[in-house]
């Protein structure tokens, strides 16, 4: 595995939508690996591929709970209710932070490693930090949604 460059805004990559994977080898095994290094290493709970320069449909979600890893390929939001609202962050806007508000519950679907397609339903933070993570397979940045800007002083404990 190897850490992978955070590409940060501005940056055309971040704010184009990315294609479809159609080939699930070894490459995009290592692409998934690489990735999960990378947030790992920066600290994030979730990472997009065009974070990191690609321009394909693969994201990661950990925010350390019994949930474990998630990864999501082509994935396609369902179903989504409810509203939250609270601070979010993002590798490709280092040391910006705002509150968003967002669905509370998203169901999707997406394809795991191997090209087999599953269903999930998520809540709350994890439901967050799904959005946020398919909102960057489609151009879509979190800066779009932020309603206000936070103070370093209001951000403890926040999670990006
Ligand atoms: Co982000």
């Amino acid at each position: 595995m190897s850490i992978r460059k955070i590409i940060t805004f501005p940056s055309e990559i971040l704010e184009q939508p990315c294609k479809p994977v159609h080939a699930f080898d070894k490459k995009l095994g290592k692409v998934l690996n690489d990735m999960y290094e990378t947030m790992i290493e920066f600290d994030g709970v979730g990472l997009a591929a065009p974070q990191i320069g690609l321009d394909l449909q693969i994201a990661i979600v950990d925010i350390e709970d019994e949930s474990g890893t998630i990864e999501m390929i082509n994935p396609k939001i369902i179903e989504t209710s409810g509203e939250q609202t609270g601070p979010e962050g993002c590798l490709s806007f280092p040391e910006l932070y705002g509150e968003v508000t967002r669905p509370n519950y998203v169901k999707f679907e997406a394809l795991d490693r191997k090209g087999k397609k599953y269903v999930k339903e998520v809540e709350g933070f994890l439901a967050r930090a799904v959005h946020h993570e398919i909102d960057h397979l489609n151009g879509i940045l979190f800066t779009s949604k932020v309603t206000r800007y936070m103070k370093e002083e209001e951000l403890e404990g926040v999670e990006e």
